[in-house]
């Protein structure tokens, strides 16, 4: 197996700006971009046009919201260094990119995204039947494609929009992914590689096309991820004139799944804001304590003397986050006998709590002084997405013959 990591993968997340984000972000998501940001080149975005789609109604993407949450990602430990962190609305091509794409877009296609109809239904107060929101979706394939991300990082619910995703690249290329001379663009670009390199890029190509030899495909897709003095249109050219097709102008992202960590809130339902059972990323430390102290416990355990079933308490849920086995055995047993009472059992839950959020809320007690820090942050990040994106875009506008 590879161990090697392909630093040259890409890879696009946004999140729409909740504000202040609590511990179900901080496991289901944030955790898993701070690894990643290690071994990909990294774009992670605000994505506040989206939030636009179902509460244009309300200011949500508001500078207030919006910083809140990106002082979490830093707090969190996602690093400028290390990642491109930028706002939505700050890069005017992703609504350039979405207008161009809904010229080849089937409204079908639209419509039958899983979340068009049941964000519909679960949002019945509002009127989603706009033409914004009908567009979430395609606007998220921009978001994607300006950057020609290989990797998504997304949970379970938005696969279906990657599949969009892929599907609108599908057609874009095959519509416009003819250049006119191709074949000679094409030509060049091999030459470009080393003797050796254009020898075995050849001999695969013609393995692949005449004998539909798919390792000899595999190989070449390789060799060509391994090429580092070919440019990025060289590349996808040879890409396309390897499979006998035109010029892969916007490849096709994949979704890399993030396991459905479904951290408990204080009540033992899913963590989640509309259900007020939250704890933020950056909790003041004393309301942290109160909050645990006042989870509910198994209703059986009244007295000190009365036995529980920890299977049956929420404060167990999140032991199982926090708690090494030891620990684990230790409520399992010590519940069932009563031998100590529930703060009792709260107790290594908080130190465990805290312990995890002491150098995060260290981190965003600097964020929070300096605000302007982070529009820095912000607006720098921003500027570096623009340079790419006016790439991508630059070669879609010219695979539409607007040039
Ligand atoms: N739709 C995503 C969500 O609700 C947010 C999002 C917008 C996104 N654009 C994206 C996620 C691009 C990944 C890639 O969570
Ligand atoms: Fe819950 Fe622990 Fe009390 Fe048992 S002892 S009911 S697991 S808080």
């Amino acid at each position: 197996m590879a161990t090697n990591i392909p630093q040259n993968q890409r890879v696009v997340s946004g999140m729409r700006p909740t504000g202040k984000l609590h511990l179900g972000h901080y496991h289901g998501v944030l955790k898993n971009w701070v690894e990643m940001q290690l071994n990909y080149e990294c774009f992670f975005f605000v994505a506040d046009w989206h939030a636009l789609t179902t509460h244009y109604d309300d200011p949500s993407g508001t500078p207030t919201h919006v910083e809140d949450m990106v002082i979490d990602w830093l707090a969190a430990g996602i690093a400028p260094s290390s990642a491109t962190i930028f706002l939505q609305s700050q890069v005017p091509e992703h609504a350039e990119l979405h207008l161009l794409l809904s010229m080849i877009t089937p409204l079908s296609w639209l419509e039958r995204v899983p979340t068009y109809k049941d964000q519909q239904e679960k949002l019945r107060e509002k009127d989603l039947a706009t033409y914004g929101f009908l567009g979430y979706p395609l606007l998220q394939s921009a978001d994607i494609l300006l950057y020609k991300a290989d990797m998504v990082p997304v949970g379970e619910d938005q696969v279906a929009h990657i599949e969009l995703t892929r599907e609108v690249a599908r057609r874009f290329n095959h519509i416009y992914g003819r250049e006119a001379d191709f074949e000679k663009r094409a030509e060049e670009a091999i030459k470009k590689m080393s003797k050796k390199d254009s020898k075995l890029y050849r001999n695969l190509r013609k393995r692949y096309q005449e004998q539909g030899d798919d390792e000899a495909l595999e190989v070449g897709q390789a060799l060509l991820e391994s090429q580092q003095n070919i440019s990025v249109g060289d590349r996808e050219r040879l890409f396309g004139y390897l499979e006998g097709m035109g010029k892969i102008i916007l490849p096709e992202p994949e979704a890399k799944l993030t396991k459905a960590s479904k951290m408990p809130g204080l009540d033992g339902q899913k963590m989640s804001k509309s259900y007020g059972n939250t704890i933020a990323l950056r909790e003041n430390p004393d309301v942290l304590d109160t909050k645990i102290r006042k989870m509910p416990t198994d209703p059986a355990r009244a007295r000190l003397t009365d036995a529980g079933d920890p299977e049956k308490c929420p404060v167990f849920d999140l032991h199982k986050v926090y708690s090494d086995d030891k620990t684990l055995m230790w409520v399992n047993e010590g519940c069932r006998a009563a031998s100590f009472g529930c703060l009792d059992c709260k107790k290594p839950l908080i130190d465990a709590v805290q312990a995890e959020m002491e150098p995060i809320r260290e981190r965003a007690k600097e964020f929070e002084n300096d605000r302007s820090a982070v529009r820095a942050i912000i607006d720098e990040g921003s500027e570096a997405a623009r340079e790419v994106a006016r790439e991508t875009l630059d070669d879609v506008v010219e695979a539409m013959r607007f040039v």
